[in-house]
């Protein structure tokens, strides 16, 4: 039987119109809105792009949005004095820096630089030793989409076998300590694994965020498995693909995502879910 589809849009929407109505009632008791900012170094098109819906989000849930768009030679320095500044802003609940960040700055630095509290990806090292101590606050934002979407299915998901493709900070770390506080059997495979194939053949739920399309052949997952595949490249044709071999893989799979249309937009609902909770732990 053909897998049934997990359609991020429509979840991620009807998520949104709850967080909108938070909003709505935190206005009504005289509360402020929640305040995301996002800074955005340069002019890649892909982040411009990225940044737009970002900013289209937080009108359709009534946020207060600050998009600093900055020159691509803006220093470390200038971009740290921002942040500091709107570490201190009471009107901001959430501080975003898209990446990628150009050469001349470390990623790393300014990502340390956020306050853990307004943390809104979830990379800060804090936030992801809280997750790895399973007393997360902010949580990193695809892998808490993607719990989303698990707890969609209806499954059960404790003493299942998980395997995690990609062993990225921002993704397959973070998904493996997720899956491993639901009680799941967490394997990651990546690239020095000798047996990726192997791994993935005994998942009963996939996660596959390599973005190396057909990496993961259709016929390697287990019959009955949830697949979710992170991956979203763009192909010669212009086309966008998954990591997942989706046709074949459809077949097998109980349930699987879409691409584009699956992870997407679920990670970023989990970036308003976070504004949002940090707004109320500051504001309650
Ligand atoms: N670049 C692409 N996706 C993301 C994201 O979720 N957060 C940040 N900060 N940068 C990105």
């Amino acid at each position: 039987m053909p897998a049934q589809i997990l359609d991020g849009n429509a979840i991620a929407a009807s998520l949104r119109l709850e967080i909108a109505a938070t909003v709505q009632a935190r206005t009504e008791a005289g509360l402020r809105e929640p305040g995301l900012a996002v800074l955005l170094v340069g002019d890649d098109p892909a982040s411009q792009i990225y940044v737009r819906h970002k900013r289209r989000d937080c009108q359709q849930v009534h946020f207060k949005s600050d998009v600093r768009e900055l020159p691509g030679d803006t220093s470390q320095q200038q971009l740290f004095a921002m942040i500091d500044e709107l570490n201190e802003d009471p009107s901001i609940d959430g501080i975003l820096v898209q990446l990628p960040l150009p050469e001349h700055i470390d990623p790393s630095a300014v990502l340390e630089r956020i306050d853990p509290h307004k943390d809104v990806d979830g990379y800060h090292p804090y936030n992801i030793g809280r997750l790895a101590l399973r007393q997360p606050v902010l949580r990193s934002c695809t892998p808490k989409g993607i719990m989303q979407l698990l707890e969609h299915t209806g499954t059960a998901i404790r003493g299942l076998d998980a395997t995690i493709v990609g062993a990225s900070n921002h993704v397959g770390r973070p998904m493996a300590l997720e899956l491993l506080i639901a009680g799941c059997t967490v394997t990651t495979a990546h690239k020095f694994s000798k047996d990726t194939r192997s791994h993935v053949a005994r998942a009963d739920i996939l996660v596959s965020a390599t973005g190396k399309p057909g990496l993961i052949r259709g016929d390697w997952i287990k019959p009955g498995a949830i697949v979710i595949d992170v991956g979203i490249t763009r192909e010669a044709s212009g086309h966008l693909v998954g990591d997942v071999e989706f046709e074949v893989a459809a077949e097998r799979a109980a349930w699987i995502t879409p691409v584009p249309g699956g992870v997407g937009p679920m990670t970023r609902l989990a970036l308003l879910q976070n504004a949002l909770q940090s707004a109320e732990s500051r504001d309650p």
